[in-house]
């Protein structure tokens, strides 16, 4: 999915501008870190992708949804093509590992043994087929994090957000939630981690935005987009 932000403004009620004149492009397929320093606005700008807010000015598109303009149904489509991890992953506390992953696809309404395979398929893509009948609540935040994981990818979501997924994490366990991003960017998806690891990122090899106060910009290997280029 393409996501194309053009002198985004965003400021929460009563707020300064968190995002000012902000223009950002990401194409189908690539992999993307945001950094930046503790409130400079990495959370925001994942809540502006999925239209949980909406710019004040400028205009953001995500896939073919313009975010500022997007009617409820709309927002709800590009919801369901997403996959999200956010810092409380709101697991469904007192269900099993399976039926927290397998919700998102009885709520899409997939016939019964293909939830089953599609799910089992996806604990073990995390490292937890052995885990699939506990109680959520039973297993470490790490394993919680890879449920969680496995919940936002098992529909196979064309856009994937993760929003600090390797906080908390001893190194090893951020290694392996850092290989499953690598996988699923593999997979063709657009992938838009925010993260404080910078020695993870180098060996993806994935784009950075620094987000630095009311300045973003995008660093790295790769070039800058082009501004000229933004409709
Ligand atoms: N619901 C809200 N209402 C008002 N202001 C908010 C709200 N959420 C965040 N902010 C403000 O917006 C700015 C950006 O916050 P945001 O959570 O996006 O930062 P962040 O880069 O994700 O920080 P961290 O690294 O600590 O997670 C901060 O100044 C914060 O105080
Ligand atoms: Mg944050």
């Amino acid at each position: 999915m393409r996501i194309i932000a053009d002198r985004v403004t965003y400021a929460y009620p009563g707020g300064s501008a968190v995002f000012d004149q902000f223009s950002w492009r990401a194409e189908p397929g690539e992999l993307w870190f945001v950094v930046g320093p503790s409130g400079c606005g990495k959370t925001t700008w994942l809540r502006l992708c999925l239209g949980m807010v909406r710019p004040q000015e400028g205009r953001l598109e995500v896939g073919d949804v313009e975010i500022g303009r997007a009617s409820p149904s709309q927002l709800r489509q590009l919801r369901l093509a997403t996959g999200v991890v956010f810092q409380e992953f709101r697991l469904l506390a007192g269900q099993s590992a399976f039926d927290n992953v397998a919700v998102s696809l009885r709520m899409a309404g997939m016939p019964r043994a293909e939830v089953v395979t599609r799910t089992r398929e996806a604990l073990a893509a995390v490292g937890l087929a052995d885990f699939a009948e506990q109680p959520v609540e039973h297993l470490s935040w790490g394993q919680q994090q890879r449920v969680a994981f496995a919940r936002a990818w098992v529909r196979r979501p064309r856009l994937f957000l993760a929003d600090e997924p390797t906080g908390n994490l001893d190194a090893e366990t951020a290694t392996a939630i850092m290989d499953l991003i690598g996988r699923i960017h593999e997979s063709g998806a657009t992938v838009v981690v925010t993260t404080h690891a910078l020695e993870q990122i180098g060996r993806l090899g994935g784009r950075v935005l620094r987000i630095a106060g009311r300045t973003a910009r995008p660093v790295g290997d790769s070039p800058a987009p082009d501004p000229g280029g933004l409709r």
